[in-house]
């Protein structure tokens, strides 16, 4: 790095690696000749239309178009949400409008979704951890010991990369304990894989909690960039002093206008209730493999399995232009694999692949 630059950089970013999502991992891959099944997306790719009339205006900061049908869909108050370029900026926003830098820290349940540390790590704010039971449910102990020491409190329920849902329970216990302290901000980015656990309608009852949602992943578009915060009116209030002025783009707001129509939704919860049944054709399939043992639940949209020739098979896989996610870094996740579901073709794909590697494995030993 040159003198001057690494003067001027801010402090905290200096020892700081860029996340490492699977786009960037796989940085350039063909998603025509790859298949993709290493970032949770949704392996459809729906037809919208573009309206480019209105191009040479600014948008609307929060367009109604978008805004309406996604607070009924959500069962909200319209002033009860937020939409941003996808959950990650709703993470970001939370952590600039509720942190103070170099002061104010998060707390995060290992093994979860990277980008709350990624996030606080930007914006110079501490990290506290509160790991997951063994069995992947919360240590509320341990979350409890962190009162008044936190200001966001972040739950991934579907938790990437785990695929199990928070207890209702243990929840509520949280929402209680941190009533006067902190925001208890649960991310609901695959919430329809397991849509009668959303948390959504207890907005009311618990002043104190967030809810994360998205379209990229039911709703098969993670390539549009829209998510949504859903939070009290006066949550909502404070984090519209830090958005950008025009966060959600004209072609971004008519397309997810069109995601949110009834025919929309129709067709989300068609290709939702598709990979239930891929599911756990491919869950049956995976545990017919020597040694390999599924870990977590299937509550959304993947499947995590640990394997001790983890490495050996994702080699063959990507080899094989097959792409899947190592979480093997993760606390408590050695030796894992997570599989996003893809069409069935896709998944027999991979089953194919994965039967030739253990009978390679078979014949060497
Ligand atoms: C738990 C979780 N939250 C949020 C996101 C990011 O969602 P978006 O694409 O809306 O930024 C992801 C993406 O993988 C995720 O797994």
């Amino acid at each position: 790095m040159s003198a001057l630059i690494d003067k001027l950089v801010a402090e905290n970013l200096k020892a700081l690696k860029p996340y490492e999502s699977a786009r960037r991992i796989f940085a350039g891959g063909d998603s025509n000749s790859e298949t993709w099944l290493n970032a949770n997306e949704s392996p459809f790719a729906n037809d919208y239309s573009i309206d480019s009339d209105h191009l040479n205006r600014y948008p609307d900061c929060q367009p109604p178009s978008v805004l309406l049908p996604y607070a009924e869909y959500a069962g909200v108050q319209n002033n009860q949400l937020l939409i941003s370029r996808g959950a990650d900026e709703g993470i970001e926003l939370l952590i600039r409008t509720f942190c103070t830098p170099g002061k104010d820290k998060i707390l995060i349940c290992p093994p979860t979704y990277g980008m709350y540390a990624i996030s606080a790590e930007t914006c110079n704010v501490a990290i506290e951890k509160a790991p997951l039971n063994n069995d992947f449910s919360l240590n509320l102990e341990t979350i409890k010991s962190f009162q008044g020491q936190v200001n966001l409190v972040f739950i991934c329920s579907p938790n990437n990369p785990t695929g199990t849902s928070v207890d209702k329970e243990q929840l509520q216990q949280v929402l209680t304990h941190f009533a006067d302290s902190a925001l208890v901000v649960v991310d609901e980015a695959y919430i329809e894989f397991d849509a009668q656990n959303t948390w959504a309608p207890e907005l009311a009852n618990y002043p104190n909690l967030v809810v994360l949602r998205t379209l990229s992943k039911a709703f098969a578009l993670a390539g549009l960039r829209c998510g949504f915060t859903l939070a009290n009116s006066e949550v909502i209030h404070n984090i519209m002093k830090v958005i950008a002025p025009y966060p959600v783009p004209e072609p971004v707001a008519q397309i997810a206008a069109q995601a949110l129509s009834n025919s929309g939704l129709q067709q989300m919860t068609q290709q939702v209730e598709y990979l239930g049944i891929q599911k756990q054709q491919l869950k049956q399939q995976l545990l017919q493999f020597p040694e390999l043992e599924l870990i977590g639940d299937d509550k959304a949209n993947f499947i995590l399995f640990r394997h001790p020739l983890k490495q050996a098979l994702m080699d063959f896989l990507v080899a094989n232009s097959v792409l899947i996610r190592d979480q093997s870094k993760q606390h408590n996740l050695e030796n894992c694999l997570r599989i996003s579901l893809g069409t069935q073709q896709q998944n027999e794909k991979l089953l194919a692949l994965m039967a030739s590697f253990f009978s390679q494995q078979e014949q060497t030993a």
